[in-house]
């Protein structure tokens, strides 16, 4: 069932998503070489909770931390860990914040230090296969349009999409209906409406489109060791478009 949200949880949603969106602006000039994941993660925690939220997946199905940290050809659900970031590594932080118990689900890619060209052009067309999804989205539209978006973005530059992870509807709840794949087909699904909140999340892979599960039970990796990326915001649909609650309104990241 896709519930609507009123008025009153979306403000809570938007404020859920304000702490996400600074949470981001404080680890991204920490992502140096040098800097361990799980430092990330406890720094997510600090700004979090002094922020008046609660960082979600620290203890979601027993998921050990503040945030997810998938580094290189890792696709989501990387542990923190003592890991030292180095220089031309990527990695995507998946967090997820919630406020007076309103959700905000929302993952950037950072580079490291110098990076390559191919890395840097991955995590670009990423973001924009985001940025392609969004054009479709207002009411009358439906997920389908959103999944076909992303997936012909990503593939026309080269890539592929995972199937095995998509996003998602989301309030009170981390993951709620719909579930919004990653590729589809334009016209099909549910019908989008006003006041429906949705995380909508890009997880763009270098090679092939296969993922397996690392013996952690958690971390997910390319079956080819290439890269993946990932940019994910939450988004609330209005009377004639949509709202991003994830992004502050200075840096556009
Ligand atoms: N934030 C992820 C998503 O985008 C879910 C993380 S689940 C966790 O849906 F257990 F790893 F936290
Ligand atoms: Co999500």
């Amino acid at each position: 069932m896709i519930t609507i949200k009123s008025s009153r949880e979306i403000a809570l949603m938007k404020k859920a998503g304000q702490i996400l969106a600074n949470v981001f602006d404080v680890l991204e000039p920490l992502c140096i070489p040098g800097t361990t994941t799980k430092h990330l993660s406890d720094v997510a925690e600090k700004v979090i909770r002094n922020a008046g939220g609660i960082p979600e997946e620290k203890g979601y199905y027993g998921y050990p931390a503040a945030i997810c940290a998938s580094v290189n050809d890792a696709v989501v659900h990387g542990i923190p860990s003592s890991y030292k970031l180095k220089d031309g590594d990527i990695i995507s932080i998946d967090i997820v914040v919630s406020y007076e118990g309103y959700m905000a689900d929302a993952c950037r890619t950072f580079a490291v230090g110098n990076i390559s060209e191919e890395a840097a052009r991955l995590i670009r067309v990423t973001k924009e296969c985001f940025f392609e999804a969004m054009k479709v989205v207002k009411p009358g539209n439906r997920i389908g349009d959103i999944s076909s978006a992303i997936q012909r973005h990503a593939e026309s530059n080269g890539y592929s999409v995972s199937r095995d992870y998509t996003g998602h509807g989301l309030g009170r709840k981390m993951h709620e209906d719909p579930s919004i794949p990653n590729f589809g087909i334009p016209n099909t699904g549910p019908v989008l409406k006003e006041g429906m909140t949705l995380a909508i999340e890009p997880i763009i892979l270098q090679g092939r489109k296969e993922t397996r599960v690392l013996n952690d039970d958690w971390t997910a990796v390319t079956c080819d060791h290439k890269l993946a990326a990932h940019y994910e915001n939450t988004v609330v649909i209005t009377k004639d478009g949509y709202e991003i609650t994830t992004m502050n309104e200075q840096g556009e990241m």
